[in-house]
């Protein structure tokens, strides 16, 4: 029953438990805004949450994916920007994260979002963050992130903050794309 996690990560799979697919919430959703917990320790529930958002990005497909876009009101954040064929994934998991360093230059990304499909807006943000947090592995880690790398944890920590990429688009466009997502709620509601 485990085969799908075995194929999706070989030989760098991270846990014998099995993966679990989870639900992911769509804008506009109350849980989205809401500014998350700390994680007090690395439990055994934290480890399968990890596993489980893992699988849920990866099938998506998405490149990043926080907990509160599976309804968990938690810390942490999944994410792999080697998405490129032939790159080696880097599947990680970032609990309790913190921007503790960002660069004075800027970037301009293309961002999209799981919890709202299909739509893209330019964002600006910091082109380069320093970022600490708390590894399965119970130690802290510290990393320096660029590129498309820097954006996506900058969107993920977002997240666990109440905050949405379309938060630092204009309200008119803002509006437009959330009616889109009203609509497309009420069409999945009725299949
Ligand atoms: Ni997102």
């Amino acid at each position: 029953k485990c085969v799908r996690g075995r194929l999706l990560f070989g030989a760098i799979r991270l846990s014998p438990a099995c993966m679990t697919k989870r639900p992911i919430l769509i804008h506009p959703d109350p849980r989205l805004k809401k500014v998350t917990a700390p994680v007090a320790e690395i439990s055994d529930d934290v480890r399968r949450l990890a596993d489980d958002m893992l699988e849920t990005m990866y099938d998506a497909p998405g490149i990043g994916l926080a907990a509160p876009q599976i309804a968990v009101m938690s810390r942490m954040l999944v994410m792999d920007c080697m998405k490129e064929e032939g790159e080696t994934p880097r599947p990680m998991v970032l609990i309790n994260p913190s921007v503790i360093w960002c660069a004075q230059e800027r970037s301009v990304y293309d961002e999209g979002c799981l919890s709202i499909p299909d739509q893209y807006a330019e964002v600006e943000r910091p082109a380069e963050v320093e970022v600490e947090w708390l590894g399965l592995d119970g130690k802290t880690h510290r990393e320096k992130f660029d590129g498309l790398w820097a954006t996506c944890v900058q969107h993920e920590i977002d997240h666990l903050d109440g905050k949405l990429f379309i938060d630092y688009l204009k309200p008119l466009k803002r509006q437009m794309i959330t009616r889109k997502m009203q609509k497309l709620k009420r069409e999945m509601a009725r299949d």
